[in-house]
């Protein structure tokens, strides 16, 4: 009989895809995904580190978890494992405060599940595997167990070896590393065979990939774009996240010349002020993003912008926190996270004595920064309405007979749409918004064709 596995995610995308991938892992040893954690004989948190709020969850958690393992006592127990960037960085601390856990390992060492379960069951418990090994996980890990959906995550590139002050990613993730090209082309293959039509490409510093090309020479993140773009049936690459500096001549020109890329781009800035960015260790100043904003609008105009920011960072002052809200302005973003700094223990910006910005002042300027990004987005959203935009549907809705999908600027777009166009590309006419996304009408009804090239996909679900 199947043994039920149950695995939370917390944090980015990449643990999203890592979750998936120890699904598959398992998959091997009998292990089948269910919704719930009652009554599973494995469960797993995959979790965050990036700020406090994030790390304090899995504890909490694990509070829950535990009278349900007591439950399960009688009917063949229950494995608690806790994986990703928490699990790295405080390990034993885990196994301390949490002896209900049975196995910690870190983003690494998945590939490494079967023999922490076996040495869990063997000793009761108390595994710990948060090693960096030599040789990356992904040379070890086995074919996709099920298909990834019709949006899929792969990551290419892992780990950060930028160093901004505020962060936990380097430590939690380790060095840079990229995959080879044919290990990401197969990937893609893979998933594209199995129904995905259109694949983010994840990195903590996505666009500093650089992975060994066919001609045995590093492909950047451009190069290997125009490499996926040829697999047909995929209609959609988007990548996240990147970093200003990594943003090359190469990819910006892709994004005028490359169809399959998606005009929408999540560049995180952090701060609009100079001397916030040069304490944040960020190396490039808010005239560099800017100018980085103006190329890529020059090449598409239509391109959307995302960000990430954080406000109350140690020292920034009030007119720190103008030059945030000015560079907002100036840019105009589609949709932006903002967070509150939080100080992560062993980062360099947390062990200042000095200067931190006092809790209210933080909620204050968050406020006003969501503010404004919220009226940004609203107006992006808005001026959306009444153009017709080429939309992958990519899951059901909450109702009958009702498809969700991404517009290329990755909006939600709602439209009454049967089943059977799961997986294809439609023009929708944009009628009007929802919170946080659009609602339309399938075009193809109202006599507008399926775009040229973008009809293939549509067939090669019915083949
Ligand atoms: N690799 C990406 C982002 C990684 S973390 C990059 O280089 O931008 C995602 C976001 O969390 C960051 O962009 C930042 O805005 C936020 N973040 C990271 N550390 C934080 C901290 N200590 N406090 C508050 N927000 C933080
Ligand atoms: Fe963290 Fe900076 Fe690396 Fe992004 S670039 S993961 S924010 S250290
Ligand atoms: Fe969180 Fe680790 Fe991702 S700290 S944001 S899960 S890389």
């Amino acid at each position: 009989m199947a043994k039920k596995l149950f695995i939370k995610t917390y944090g980015c995308q990449m643990n999203v895809y890592d979750s998936a991938r120890m699904a598959d892992v398992l998959a091997p040893l009998g292990y089948e995904p269910v919704d719930a954690p009652d009554g599973a004989d494995m469960v797993i948190l995959n979790t965050c580190h990036i700020r406090e709020k994030a790390a304090e969850k899995v504890f909490s958690e694990l509070g829950r978890l535990r009278s349900l393992k007591e439950l399960k006592q009688a009917d063949g127990g229950m494995i608690i494992a806790v994986a990703g960037c928490v699990a790295q960085a405080e390990g034993e601390e885990i196994l301390r405060r949490a002896p209900s856990v049975d196995i910690v390992l870190g983003p690494q060492t998945y590939h490494r599940l079967p023999e922490m379960v076996a040495r869990a069951a063997r000793a009761g418990g108390g595994v710990l595997d948060t090693d960096f090994p030599v040789e990356p996980k992904f040379d070890h890990l086995p074919e996709m167990h099920a298909p990834r959906g019709i949006g899929a995550f792969l990551t290419i590139q892992e780990g950060c070896d930028k160093f901004c002050s505020f962060c936990v990613v380097p430590y939690t993730r380790g060095a840079e590393f990229s995959r080879p090209v044919a290990a990401v082309e197969a990937e893609a293959r893979q998933l594209v065979a199995q129904g995905t039509r259109e694949i983010t490409l994840l990195g903590q510093n996505v666009n500093a990939y650089s992975g060994e090309g066919p001609d045995g020479r590093p492909w950047g993140l451009a190069r290997l774009a125009w490499r996926l773009a040829e697999i047909d049936g995929l209609v959609g690459i988007r990548y996240t996240t990147s970093h200003p500096r990594d943003m090359d001549d190469a990819l910006i020109a892709a994004h005028g010349d490359l169809p399959a890329l998606m005009p929408f781009l999540h560049l995180p800035v952090q701060s609009g002020s100079d001397r916030i960015l040069a304490a944040m260790n960020r190396k490039h100043t808010a005239d560099d993003y800017r100018r980085i904003v103006d190329r890529l609008r020059a090449v598409r105009p239509d391109i959307a912008m995302a960000s990430d920011f954080i406000v109350g960072f140690p020292e920034e002052s009030d007119a720190d926190f103008a030059e945030t809200m000015r560079l907002v302005r100036d840019i105009g973003f589609a949709s932006a996270y903002s967070f509150k700094y939080s100080a992560r223990p062993g980062t360099p910006a947390a062990s200042k004595r000095y200067g931190h910005v006092d809790e209210a002042v933080k909620a204050e300027r968050l406020a006003e920064l969501q503010a404004l990004l919220d009226q940004q987005q609203d107006a992006f959203n808005r001026a959306c309405e009444g153009r017709v935009l080429p939309v992958l549907l990519d899951r059901r809705g909450r109702r009958d007979g009702q498809l969700v999908g991404r517009s290329p600027f990755m909006q939600a777009v709602h439209v009454d749409a049967p089943d059977a166009w799961l997986g294809t590309v439609v023009d929708v006419a944009v009628t009007g918004r929802t919170t946080h996304g659009l609602t339309g009408e399938v075009a193809a009804a109202t006599g507008t064709a399926l775009p040229a090239g973008r009809v293939h996909a549509r067939e090669a679900l019915a083949g």
